[in-house]
């Protein structure tokens, strides 16, 4: 996992990553409704909700995918609210989705080089830097095969080896482990911990699972119906009865 370090001498990566009261609608549905999130280096954040709560739209603004008709977004200090997702990925930032963006024709392994070099790391470099994160997310055995091969959680997974590829100061999980085994599960918020640990990355993880979400985050954020319910850490959401009566009561629901 020596491919999360920050070795690129060239970014000088800032301290936070802010999103500022963003609101975003979609023909007529409020996605988000003046939604202030800040993400610091080297802490994971848990950013939870029931389907259709907005994680998904906030995630967008943050990475430059979407652009909120209010608000603004902060990358290490500078207003990037304008700017497009590869110059934020430049500076520092990455993501996955929740619906795959794998080049379905490419290799495994080609899919997280291509991150690399989008980042301007050399071919070689590319090359190292995905065989160690296939590794450590259990998908080197498929490193030669089509992406278009992978089952749907193997495919999550790519995608965060791919935005791990590109050695981001901020990386934005959008349910990375859904799919994953339950037995999987702890192995995973190992690496989730590891990226903020030992590489200093701010790491913003969703997902309906809420057993890894209260394990591995430090701060959670919950959002509902495109507001912020509540924020705080995993105790202080647990015994909140507001979060408890807009989410953690129900089943999760499973969204594909
Ligand atoms: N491009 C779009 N066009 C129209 N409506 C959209 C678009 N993107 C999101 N929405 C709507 O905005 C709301 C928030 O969607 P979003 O995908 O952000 O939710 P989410 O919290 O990620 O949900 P889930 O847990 O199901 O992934 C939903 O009502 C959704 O239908
Ligand atoms: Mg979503």
């Amino acid at each position: 996992m020596a491919a999360v370090a920050q070795s690129d001498a060239g970014r000088r990566p800032g301290e936070t990553l802010r999103a500022s009261s963003v609101s975003r609608a979609f023909e007529g549905v409020q996605a988000l409704r003046g939604v202030t999130l800040t993400l610091a280096r080297g802490e994971v954040v848990g950013l939870i909700g029931p389907n259709g709560a907005g994680k998904s739209t906030l995630v967008n603004v943050l990475s430059g995918f979407d652009r909120p008709d209010e608000g603004r977004v902060e990358l290490a200090d500078q207003d990037v609210t304008r700017w497009s997702p590869h110059r934020r990925g430049r500076k520092g930032l990455a993501r996955t989705f929740q619906h795959s963006h794998a080049f379905r024709g490419l290799s495994v392994r080609e899919n997280v080089e291509v991150s690399a070099l989008g980042v301007g790391a050399g071919g070689r470099e590319a090359t190292r830097r995905a065989d160690a994160l296939l590794a450590r997310l259990g998908l080197d055995r498929y490193s030669d095969a089509p992406a278009s091969a992978l089952a749907h959680g193997d495919e999550r997974r790519l995608g965060v080896a791919r935005a791990l590829a590109t050695e981001p100061s901020f990386v934005l999980l959008d349910e990375p482990a859904a799919g994953l085994p339950e037995a999987e599960v702890p192995d995973f918020a190992a690496l989730v911990r590891t990226i903020a640990d030992e590489h200093g990355a701010g790491v913003l993880l969703i997902d309906h699972n809420i057993a890894l979400i209260m394990e591995t985050c430090e701060r959670i954020q919950v959002l509902d119906q495109g507001q912020v319910l509540a924020e705080g850490s995993p105790a202080e959401i647990r015994a909140n009865l507001d979060v408890a009566a807009a989410y953690l009561g129900e089943t999760p629901v499973p969204e594909e």
